[in-house]
């Protein structure tokens, strides 16, 4: 790991140079990764600095009001966009394609907002395995393979582009952040998008949502996952109280992992396992299966697209 302190120093020394006496826009999801970006650019650029959050519909459960009051002190900008990014989803069932539209949203949504508050530079918080797997050509990550090339700011910040996720959790301690956001789980970029298989509908992203929500409730506090999440995978036939139904597949997901870049899956008592099926299928109306993924990366990647 780099020296903190000094990674503190010269990134902050970096964000200034390259910013000169521009305004800078940035998108704040309230992940470990922007927000180290939010608070070392801070340091940098004081209220030059532009945190934006996109409300794309595509955020987890009560996500939305948690950044709210998370960075109430912030003169955060909340943009709800969820209708804009559906709209752009619409019929598309590619998976890159999907990236591709959302990156491309996302940086049309920054482009407009930059142009309300004067700001010309973009600050993304981009990390090292987030290049490595777009420049692979294994996906692009909505934050560097989906931007488009038309982009109209002067510049483009990454200052922690060579660092891996423990590293940037190394120095969300150093800068004082929150241990809530210092330990987040990752959320992709794309959001509950990439969790849906097939086209993304508000249908789906509501029964992935739930289904997300209850799977964190039932494995973070006990087992700690390096992330876990829910994945609407098909549709199944199931039976409900007499009533065969055609319901969602959801897949289940928990792994550990140093850095995103390999994984294993979480070896989890089958006793949780069975409750946490019995409440997704119990409390979510249309879900008829639940599955456990134990497959490691390699070969499957830990997010479903
Ligand atoms: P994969 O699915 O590639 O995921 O094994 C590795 C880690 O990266 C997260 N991930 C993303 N993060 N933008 C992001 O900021 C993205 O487009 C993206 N895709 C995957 C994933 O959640 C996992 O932690």
């Amino acid at each position: 790991m780099v020296n903190v302190e000094k990674f503190i120093d010269r990134a902050v020394r970096e964000i200034r140079d390259a910013a000169g006496v521009e305004k800078v826009v940035m998108a704040l999801s309230g992940g470990v990764d922007s927000s180290v970006c939010a608070a070392l650019a801070t340091r940098a650029i004081g209220d030059r600095l532009v945190p934006i959050y996109v409300d794309t519909g595509l955020m987890r459960k009560g996500e939305t009001e948690q950044i709210r009051s998370l960075f109430a002190d912030a003169d955060l900008r909340v943009v709800d966009a969820a209708d804009e990014f559906f709209e752009a989803l619409a019929g598309i069932t590619d998976p890159e394609e999907k990236r591709k539209a959302i990156g491309a949203k996302f940086v049309r949504i920054f482009e407009r907002e930059a142009k309300r508050t004067g700001a010309t530079m973009l600050l993304q918080g981009t990390i090292y395995p987030d290049r490595i797997e777009s420049e692979g050509g294994i996906k692009s990550h909505h934050n560097v393979g989906g931007m488009p090339l038309d982009i109209e700011f002067k510049g483009v910040i990454e200052p922690i582009a060579d660092l891996y996720k423990d590293e940037v959790r190394e120095v969300a301690g150093g800068l004082g952040l929150p241990a809530e956001i210092q330990h987040r789980m990752p959320f992709p970029g794309p959001g509950l998008a990439v969790r849906v298989l097939g086209e993304v509908t508000k249908e789906k992203v509501a029964v992935v949502r739930e289904a997300n929500a209850i799977v964190e409730e039932c494995l973070v506090e006990e087992f700690g996952p390096w992330q876990c999440f829910a994945a609407l995978i098909g549709l199944g036939t199931g039976v409900k109280g007499d009533v065969r139904l055609h319901g969602w597949i959801v897949a289940v997901r928990a792994v550990q992992s140093r850095d995103g870049m390999t994984a294993e899956p979480l070896l989890l008592p089958y006793e949780t396992l069975a409750r946490m099926a019995a409440r997704i299928t119990g409390e979510i109306p249309g879900v008829a299966r639940v599955v456990y993924d134990v497959t490691p990366k390699p070969p499957a990647t830990i997010e479903y697209e």
